[in-house]
């Protein structure tokens, strides 16, 4: 009898790229398979291409349910790993993405090392990197290469490119409670969690062969969170990977809906993309839809609106009067970026503090702007002025012509927040 191997494919949302992982497992040249699809609870076109593939009897479904709220709290393809782990009945375990396609002869080349080296308890293979734009075209590739037999091959092998015996499992669950760490701050780096512990008990050995392409996709996780920093600026307009708009708000998402995007002078070309884990952890809040235009109360903050001859800007849940021409300026706001409202409406709205031409504690600078002091740039929120990196700064889309200088005692005058900056915590060896 073979042995057989099950294969635990991780997917979310990646309608363009899933069925290219199932296809390639389905075109092994090696029969004696499991694959178990653990969907992170995918939006309905994922599902839908996903479904089509289960009249397979090999092919496992499980749809994990997850609460979008809840996304951030562990690194999701180890958690739903895990529980694949439970399940499994093979010999061998092997991993797959939803952005990954095997070769025909990955598993007959991986068993075959195993079935004839006993002692071999991991291997692992070269791959083929791809990079893929919007439209699947690549933009380049590379041959991730093998480097001989690894007892560290943290960092050094991916997700897609191992084999290992299921006889490891029960080792690993023993001494440290779970198979896979899925602590959240490991998103980057989960696979290499697993491979020191593995390594524990095997090397990895190679097998010079490329036997896998992995498809890096505009949506990806790492490449949505590159530069992306922990905490999103408040008045930031972002979409999510379901395509849908969010006006950032403090701790809260408020979803635009389509009809009003451009009564409200949003800008497509300057929303920003993020993943949904991060954008998730942010509460949701009243949508913003055609209602708004009815009640003052709904209105969205960071916005300019005008009502005959004045001119506010929405914040904090009021309207706060631009008082001079020389104000206007120093906003660097256009008359096109203003939203004309009913007198009525206006009645509706709270009057905050008027915005002039200098700032202090009496005329506070606008929340939810940019602002420029030596050269450095600094977003407005919470009362305070907060740092930003300059690549935060561009893979937010901001537009550094549009932020406001400020003098030596306006930047003086208001507490500097933290800085907004992009950290990814790499997996070090916790021994
Ligand atoms: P992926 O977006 O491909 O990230 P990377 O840039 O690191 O390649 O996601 C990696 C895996 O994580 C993929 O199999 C899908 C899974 N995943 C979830 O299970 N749940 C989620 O919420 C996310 C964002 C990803
Ligand atoms: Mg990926």
């Amino acid at each position: 009898m073979k042995p057989k191997v099950s294969i635990i494919l991780t997917s979310y949302n990646k309608p363009d790229t899933v069925h290219l992982a199932i296809e390639s497992v389905l075109a092994q040249k090696y029969d004696n398979w499991e694959l178990l699809i653990m969907d992170d609870h995918s939006n309905d076109k994922t599902k839908r291409i996903i479904k089509g593939f289960l009249q397979d009897s090999r092919i496992q479904y499980f749809d994990s349910g997850i609460r979008d709220e809840d996304r951030h709290k562990t690194t999701r393809y180890a958690t739903l790993i895990n529980e694949a782990l439970e399940k499994v009945s093979g010999d061998y375990i092997s991993y797959l993405t939803d952005d990954d396609i095997y070769l025909p002869e990955r598993l007959s080349e991986m068993t075959t090392i195993l079935n004839n080296s006993p002692s071999y308890g991991v291997v692992y293979s070269k791959q083929l990197v791809r990079k893929i734009d919007q439209s699947g075209r690549t933009v380049y590739e590379k041959v991730r290469e093998t480097n001989g037999i690894l007892t560290k091959p943290q960092n050094l092998v991916d997700h897609c490119s191992v084999m290992h015996r299921a006889s490891l499992l029960p080792l690993i669950l023993a001494k440290y409670g779970s198979y896979w760490d899925d602590s959240p701050e490991y998103w980057h780096n989960g696979d290499a969690a697993f491979w020191a512990r593995l390594a524990e008990w095997s090397p990895f050995y190679p097998i010079p062969k490329v036997l896998d392409i992995c498809l890096k996709t505009p949506d990806s996780f790492q490449e949505l969170n590159a530069f992306m920093p922990k905490e999103l600026p408040t008045g930031l307009v972002v979409l999510s990977t379901n395509e849908n708009t969010f006006l950032i708000d403090g701790n809260i998402r408020r979803k635009i809906d389509e009809a009003v995007f451009r009564m409200l002078k949003y800008d497509r070309k300057q929303l920003v993309k993020v993943h949904d884990p991060l954008l998730y952890q942010y509460r949701e809040g009243a949508p913003i839809e055609k209602s708004v235009f009815s009640n003052a109360k709904l209105f969205p903050n960071y916005r300019f609106i005008k009502c005959g001859k004045s001119i506010f800007y929405t914040e904090g849940g009021c309207a706060r009067p631009i008082e001079s021409a020389d104000a206007l300026r120093r906003l660097k706001a256009d008359l096109k970026d203003f939203i004309l409202v009913a007198p009525d409406m206006l009645e509706d709205f709270q009057i905050g503090k008027p915005i002039s031409r200098t700032f202090d504690q009496k005329n506070p600078i606008p929340e939810g702007k940019l602002f420029l002091y030596k050269r450095h740039f600094f977003i407005s929120g919470n009362g305070e002025l907060k740092p930003m990196e300059a690549k935060v700064l561009r893979k937010l889309k901001y537009d550094k012509s549009l932020a406001i200088p400020l003098s030596k005692y306006e930047f003086a005058s208001f507490p500097k927040g933290e800085s907004l900056k992009w950290e990814v915590v790499r997996w070090k060896d916790k021994n």
